[in-house]
């Protein structure tokens, strides 16, 4: 039995489409079901649809403050739609510590950075910053603290010293599209289990030496 996807976005998608694109194969473990975006103006909710894949926006806006209030329609969409696992591709809405619990083991995020490195805003220009040499992009188990928790897979991209914040994220975002669909089937497959704060992989993964870890199958 596939495991029943949501992803829910904030903008262009891309992390979406990629997602949307693996789980096109006949042996990807998971499908994705539904597409939910928190404001109406996202570019990924008309690819999701050209994808025919069905798009529902739930404006959070109207619900200022109330995260409770967003998160108790967001929760009879995903019962409707009887949902497994949450991806967030660039979802930009904090939850409530409730609806993360609730989830807890079956919600992924992916990150542009090699999380606990640089979380939430401008991972990049603070990378730039900090002169690092390797960037890359995080998959990881969601938790109530930003850009946290248990870490599915990571990969990795070296850093230019041209590179502006622009072109760093130009290239962390190819590895981004590589990763997501690969850690979504570990963890739709089963192999990939929580055990102590930490995500182990019980699956024979071929290592082949990239700074992908564990690498793609
Ligand atoms: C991606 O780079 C994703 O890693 C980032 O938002 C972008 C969404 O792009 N997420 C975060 O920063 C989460 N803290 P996309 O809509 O094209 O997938």
């Amino acid at each position: 039995m596939k495991r029943r996807v949501a992803i829910l976005i904030s903008g262009r998608g891309s992390n979406m489409a990629a997602l949307i694109a693996a789980a096109r194969a006949q042996d990807f473990p998971a499908e994705i079901v539904v597409v939910i975006s928190n404001k109406a103006d996202a570019g990924g909710l008309a690819k999701a649809s050209a994808d025919g894949i069905p798009a529902v926006t739930i404006e959070s806006a109207p619900f200022g403050k109330d995260r409770a209030g967003f998160e108790t329609t967001l929760q009879a969409v995903l019962d409707e739609n009887r949902i497994d696992l949450i991806c967030l591709g660039g979802f930009m809405r904090l939850f409530t510590a409730d609806f993360v619990q609730r989830w807890h083991g079956r919600m992924l995020n992916i990150h542009p950075s090699l999380l606990p490195s640089f979380p939430g805003l401008d991972p990049h220009g603070r990378a730039l910053r900090a002169g690092v040499k390797i960037s890359g992009a995080t998959v990881h188990f969601v938790t109530p603290e930003t850009d946290a928790g248990p870490i599915v897979m990571q990969g990795a991209v070296p850093v230019h010293d041209a590179d502006t914040p622009e072109t760093l994220a130009a290239r962390v975002l190819e590895i981004e599209h590589r990763i997501y669909p690969e850690a979504l089937r570990l963890v739709a497959a089963g192999a990939a289990v929580i055990d102590g704060g930490v995500c182990r992989i019980a699956a024979q993964i071929a290592r082949d030496g990239r700074l992908i870890s564990p690498a793609p199958t």
